[in-house]
C-alpha cells in the first residue's frame, strides 16, 4: 500500500455564513463567496433558506458567467428560453434581461417581467427557481417585487378558495407577449419555430410545492389565460380578484438591486414583477433558469 495522500478527495471547506430574515419575505446571506464550490453541507443550509425565505440575495457576488451556471445547477436542470437572440453567446443557460440598445438592436430582453408571473409558468415543466446576477444597474428605478403565494392562498377569502380549490388554469408565452406596458418597449415578433415551443398548457389553480408540502396560488397576470371549465366572464371575474387578492402589501417584498446582487426565488411560491427604470439608464441582468416538477 502506497502512503502517498490522495489528493483526489480534497475536501472543499465550508464557509461560515448567516441567514438574514427580511420580515414578511425573503432573507440575506451573508458571508458566502459563491465564485467558491459550496460544500454539501453549506449547500445544504443554502437549499433550506431558499426554502423557508422563498427569495434569497447574496451580496457582492464577483461570479463569472460559468460560477452561476454551476451554482445553478446544484438545484437541477437548467432551462434555455425561448428567445435564442437574448442568450449569452457560448452559454445558452443565460437569458440576458437588459434594456440596452447596442447598434439599433436590444442586447436583451428588456422588459421581462413586466406583468406579476413566474417564470416559465407556461412550460409543462415549469421553473423551480430562478436566479438573476446584476451587471449594470440603473441609478434609479429597476426594483424587483415579490409576492408569496403561499400566504396569498392561506389568507384567500373561503369562496373564493372554495370557487378554485380543484379547478385548473390555462397558460400560455403569447398572454402578453407584445402586450404593451412600459413606455419605448419592444419585442421581436416570435417565429413559427418559436410558437411551437410555447404551446398553452394547464395546471392546477392550487398547487403543492413538491419540497415543502404547502400549498400556494399558481396563477399569474403574465401568463395565466383562464380558468377551465367556467363561463369566460366568471373565470375573468374571478382571476382579477385573485391577482388583486396575490399582490396585497402585506404579501410582498420589495428588491432594490445593489451591484452584484444575486438574488434567488422560488417560482413554485412567488410571482414577481420588473418596476421597469427610465429607459435612458441601462440595466443588465443574467438569468438562470432551474426547472421544476410537473405542478400537482
Ligand atoms: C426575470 C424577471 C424582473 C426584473 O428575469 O425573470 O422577471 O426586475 N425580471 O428584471
Ligand atoms: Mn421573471
Amino acid at each position: 500500500m502506497s502512503a502517498v495522500p490522495s489528493t483526489h478527495h480534497l475536501a472543499v471547506s465550508h464557509q461560515s455564513f448567516q441567514v438574514r430574515p427580511f420580515g414578511n419575505l425573503g432573507a440575506e446571506i451573508i458571508g458566502i463567496d459563491l465564485s467558491l464550490p459550496l460544500s454539501a453541507e453549506d449547500f445544504i443550509r443554502v437549499h433550506r433558506a431558499h426554502l423557508d425565505h422563498h427569495v434569497v440575495v447574496f451580496r457582492n457576488q464577483h461570479i463569472t458567467p460559468e460560477e452561476q451556471i454551476a451554482f445553478s445547477r446544484r438545484f437541477g436542470v437548467l432551462q434555455i428560453h425561448v428567445l435564442k437572440q437574448f442568450l449569452l453567446a457560448s452559454h445558452p443557460e443565460i437569458l440576458i434581461v437588459s434594456n440596452i440598445i447596442e447598434n439599433g438592436q436590444p442586447i436583451g430582453l428588456g422588459d421581462a417581467g413586466k406583468f406579476w408571473h413566474s417564470d416559465l409558468s407556461y412550460k409543462e415543466l415549469p421553473s423551480l427557481g430562478s436566479m438573476l446576477h446584476a451587471q449594470e444597474l440603473p441609478a434609479e428605478g429597476g426594483d424587483t417585487l415579490f409576492a408569496n403565494m403561499h400566504l396569498a392562498w392561506d389568507t384567500l377569502p373561503a369562496s373564493l378558495q372554495k370557487a378554485v380549490e380543484h379547478r385548473k388554469a390555462a397558460h400560455s408565452y403569447t398572454a402578453t407577449y407584445s402586450k404593451p406596458k412600459f413606455e419605448g418597449n419592444w419585442r421581436p415578433a416570435l417565429t413559427a419555430e418559436q410558437l411551437a415551443e410555447v404551446k398553452e398548457v394547464v395546471h392546477p389553480v392550487v398547487r403543492t410545492h413538491p419540497e415543502t408540502g404547502r400549498k400556494a396560488l399558481f396563477v399569474n397576470e403574465g401568463f395565466t389565460t383562464r380558468i377551465e371549465g367556467l363561463p369566460g366572464d366568471e373565470s375573468r371575474d374571478i382571476l382579477a380578484q385573485l391577482y388583486a387578492h396575490s399582490v396585497l402589501p402585506e404579501h410582498l417584498y420589495r428588491h432594490q438591486w445593489q451591484s452584484h446582487d444575486l438574488v434567488f426565488w422560488d417560482n413554485r411560491s412567488l410571482i414577481h414583477l420588473a418596476t421597469g427604470c427610465p429607459n435612458h439608464l441601462r440595466r443588465k441582468l443574467y438569468r438562470t433558469t432551474i426547472q421544476g416538477d410537473a405542478p400537482f
